[in-house]
């Protein structure tokens, strides 16, 4: 685990572009809310290249802003092997990218599943290929997921005393 005054938290999914920048913005917004921002380091990446630099999809920028939230100034960026001892805690959009994350050399105790608290291993869909609405639909997924899972991450900073 990295030392640090406070916990560095990635959400990750497959582009950077779609899902896990909604995670970090909705779930940021919601720890700030809660006085929680300077416990915490919240930072997006996906496990491929393929939009390494670029901005969010634009249909998930729209949906953000649509809901108060700014992804303009997303720039998509990859993990490897390499940035995994930089990330206390992994929080993987579906179980594909859990299994990257592990690939990589993650500790499975540290990979988190978006969906987890919804008491089944459900998967945050890929609205990439989609329309419009899917990303409204991840959008209240995400939602609906993010105290629980800021829940969680706190009953753990308590347990590490
Ligand atoms: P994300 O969605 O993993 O939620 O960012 C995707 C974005 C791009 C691709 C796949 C999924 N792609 O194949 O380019």
């Amino acid at each position: 685990m990295p030392s640090s005054d406070h916990w560095r938290v990635l959400f990750v999914c497959l582009g950077n572009i779609c899902r896990s920048p909604l995670a970090e913005a909705i779930v940021s917004d919601r720890a700030k809310r809660r006085r929680l921002d300077g416990c915490y380091r919240f930072a997006s990446a996906g496990t491929g290249d393929w939009h390494v630099g670029h901005g969010a999809d634009p249909r998930s920028v729209e949906t953000a802003a649509r809901y108060g939230l700014d992804l303009s100034a997303h720039r998509a960026r990859q993990i490897t092997a390499q940035g995994i001892a930089e990330w206390h805690w992994f929080v993987a959009m579906d179980r594909s990218n859990r299994q990257d994350l592990l690939a990589m050399g993650a500790p499975a105790e540290r990979v988190l599943l978006m969906r987890q608290f919804e008491g089944a291993p459900l998967d945050v869909p890929d609205p990439y290929y989609g329309g419009p609405e899917g990303f409204d639909r991840v959008f209240r997924m995400l939602q609906q997921n993010a105290e629980a899972l800021l829940d969680h991450l706190e009953a753990l900073r308590e347990g590490a005393g």
